[in-house]
């Protein structure tokens, strides 16, 4: 079925997905602060399945099957063949010593799952739907009656210095790059709760909660690793797509400058913003 969301597939399954995949080790000591905060409070119990949305690599999938145990079941769902690999090599490698994971290739966004999930949590993957309300109706009929929802997305660019500061810096050399629109997939899309909120009451969520998560959190151990992330892969990476090599060149290098001045050579810990989000099916 065609959702719309062809371009987000190519997207996760060309260049920046491969680069995901080679680096997912270094996402995840970035974003470990956030990941701590999905997981401190988040409620799994020993028996339960579990769907994570947008799964990438499968850290998550990963530590939810490590707390639901063997008699629990974790399906790791992404449209990203590169990433997808990398989870399952990852658990072939690093087995979680817990529940059974499917790692499955499917968009979320219309995926007949059938309704048998106690828990749907996702590390910054829902906010690359084409029809968030499509797709948030159809995680919904993927929870059982109560089944609880749990995710991280980003708040505003501007309280997230450490994609702010680079972006500053590399538009110039952008001088014809459009404004992205408010409402287009992409990872600030969910800054607002007014943005959200509507959508997951309207896909028939209830008891739904944002709480603010900041954390400093480090980018990389050096100003090359993190100006790497955050150009190659983070969110600059979509501005730069299909930019003429030297343009990519010049932004990485000023990012490189950018962060090494900030940091005197050092690792890069800049503040970062997100909105923890929960409701109950
Ligand atoms: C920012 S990455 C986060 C990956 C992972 N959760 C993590 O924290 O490392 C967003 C993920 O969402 C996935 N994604 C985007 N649109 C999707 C869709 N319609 N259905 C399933 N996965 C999707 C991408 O392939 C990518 O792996």
């Amino acid at each position: 079925m065609d959702t719309g969301n062809q371009a987000q597939i190519d997207y996760w399954n060309g260049e920046v997905g491969q680069r995901w995949a080679e680096n997912h080790r270094a996402l995840d000591a970035a974003f470990a602060p956030f990941t701590q905060a999905l997981f401190a409070t988040s409620g799994l119990a020993p028996g339960e399945h579990v769907l994570d949305i947008g799964c990438g690599a499968g850290e998550t999938a990963l530590r939810a099957a490590r707390q639901v145990g063997p008699e629990g079941h974790v399906t790791g769902a992404d449209v990203s063949e590169p990433l997808l690999d990398a989870a399952r090599a990852r658990a072939v490698a690093e087995p979680a010593g817990g529940a059974a994971i499917e790692w499955l290739k499917a968009d979320v966004q219309s995926h007949a799952f059938g309704m048998r999930f106690d828990h749907a949590l996702s590390r910054f993957g829902v906010m690359f739907f084409d029809d968030s309300a499509a797709a948030f109706a159809n995680i919904r009929a993927s929870l059982k009656e109560g089944g609880r929802l749990r995710f991280l997305c980003w708040r505003a660019m501007a309280e997230n210095t450490w994609v702010a500061l680079p972006r500053t810096a590399v538009m110039p050399l952008l001088p014809d790059a459009e404004p992205p629109l408010p409402d287009a997939p992409g990872p600030f899309r969910f800054a607002l709760r007014e943005t959200l909120r509507p959508i997951l009451d309207g896909a028939g969520f209830r008891d739904i909660a944002f709480e603010p998560v900041n954390r400093t959190m480090r980018v990389g151990d050096t100003p090359e690793d993190a100006a790497g992330f955050v150009v190659t892969r983070g969110p600059i990476a979509r501005l730069l797509r299909e930019r003429d090599p030297a343009v990519q060149e010049a932004a990485l290098r000023t990012v490189v400058d950018l962060f090494a001045k900030l940091s005197g050579g050092g690792p890069v810990e800049l503040g970062a913003a997100c909105w923890l989000v929960s409701a109950r099916a």
